[in-house]
């Protein structure tokens, strides 16, 4: 089998890069390693910028998004039992963010691919990829398979194989975090309207939510803790953010380790590394998916023009470390980092100094609602 783009990977970044190349004429063959139901199930991000918005708009998939997603133009830093409000709008000149769980995207781009046809299959086994010649073998539907492709994206996540084909090639940057965080889904009403960051002796805590009447919170915890009892998740949740908050029928929970990670460079041979298979970013700045988005919008506009395709590596890794750089800060800001009294104190001044100074305040609002999507 031949196709221009074969794309490794169904999460977010190979969905929208196929959808893109699609909407270009390019053909793609995607292959995902999971089950449909396995994606479109599996709880991750929910924070969707300005310009993941933008995207979903420009790829005709908006209309869920808009129906459903909220829109949220502030966001609440809350540190010494107080409050304050980031104005991200009015310190954007009207930019925003909306919440729409990232397996909704997900479930929208799958649908769009199995509708109007360019393959998408689930469940191959053992992807093989040769960045030298594009080819691509793997078993799909008991059959070994071959596929001969001009580029090869890949797009399969942290723990995929594209990018250790390659390791020898690649620098690593890398800095593991001692904690996690315990995140639940609970059928209650959000506590707040807008999101909380809270920032507590005890550790950090981020208040979110799915919809009116789904809550989406996270805990800071040990790296490898078990999730903890739904009581003791609650109380915790009430002693960091300072007061009672809503509760429900936990329906999920689960731990996730923090690091941030990135390779360089993000291309070689025909192999272009995209999202989470190219970098890691601790989850405090709500900026994986969103990065995973602008690369792929980057090469997506890349494929056919050579000079582009050979500037993509070092135009994708500019706006990469400024999303590092924001995550590294935001996470090192509001999480307890440790026992050093002179480390707390400067975070505190950090928070005082965000909260106060309409310069800083519009820093962290301009990177959260996220920088433009740079195209070829
Ligand atoms: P993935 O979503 O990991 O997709 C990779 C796909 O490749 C998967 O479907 C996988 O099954 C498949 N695959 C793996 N190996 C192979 C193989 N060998 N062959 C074929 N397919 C393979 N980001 C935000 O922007 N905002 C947030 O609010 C946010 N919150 C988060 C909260 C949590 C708890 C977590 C865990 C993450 C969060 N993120 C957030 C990060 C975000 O979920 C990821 O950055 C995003 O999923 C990256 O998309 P991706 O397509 O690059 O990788
Ligand atoms: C969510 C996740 C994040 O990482 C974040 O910073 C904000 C919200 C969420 O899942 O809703």
């Amino acid at each position: 089998m031949r196709t221009q783009v074969a794309i490794v990977g169904g999460g977010p970044a190979g969905l929208m890069l196929g959808r893109l190349l699609e909407r270009r004429g390019i053909e793609s063959v995607i292959l995902e390693a999971r089950d449909r139901e396995y994606v479109q199930q599996r709880v991750r991000a929910g924070v969707l910028e300005q310009a993941t918005m933008d995207l979903m708009d420009e790829v005709g998939l908006g209309g869920r998004m808009h129906r459903e997603g909220l829109v949220h133009e502030g966001v609440e830093l809350r540190f010494d039992g107080e409050g304050h409000r980031i104005a991200l709008s009015d310190l954007t000149g009207g930019r925003a963010i909306t919440i729409y769980g990232q397996q909704e995207v997900v479930k929208d781009l799958i649908e769009a691919r199995l509708e109007s046809g360019p393959p998408l299959h689930f469940d191959v086994g053992d992807v093989v990829v040769d960045p030298e010649t594009g080819v691509v073998t793997y078993t799909h539907a008991g059959e070994r398979q071959r596929l001969e492709a001009d580029l090869i994206a890949g797009c399969d996540g942290f723990h995929g194989v594209c990018r250790p084909t390659i390791q020898d090639v690649l620098t690593v940057y890398e800095r593991v975090y001692p904690f996690g965080w315990m995140g639940i889904l609970a059928e209650c009403a959000p506590s707040s309207e807008e999101l909380i960051y809270a920032h507590h002796e005890r550790g950090f805590a981020l208040a979110s939510m799915r919809s009116h009447e789904v809550t989406r919170m996270y805990l800071q915890c040990a790296p490898d803790a078990e999730p903890w009892p739904d009581e003791q998740i609650w109380d915790e949740l009430d002693t960091r953010f300072g007061m009672g908050v809503n509760r429900g029928p936990i329906f999920e929970k689960g731990v996730t380790p923090m690091r941030s990670f990135v390779v360089e460079p993000m291309q070689h041979g025909r192999l272009y590394l995209a999202g989470d298979a190219a970098h890691i970013v601790p989850p405090t700045g709500a900026k994986g998916l969103n990065t995973a988005m602008a690369d792929v919008a980057l090469l997506a506009s890349s494929i056919g023009d050579e000079a582009a395709l050979q500037a993509y590596t070092r135009r994708a890794l500019e706006r990469v470390w400024r999303v590092q750089h924001f995550s590294w800060w935001m996470t090192s800001m509001l999480h307890r980092m440790s026992d050093d009294p002179f480390e707390t104190r400067i975070q505190r001044s950090q928070l005082r100094y965000t909260v106060t100074s309409t310069a800083q305040a519009t820093a962290l609002a301009e990177n959260y609602v996220g920088l433009p999507f740079i195209t070829a």
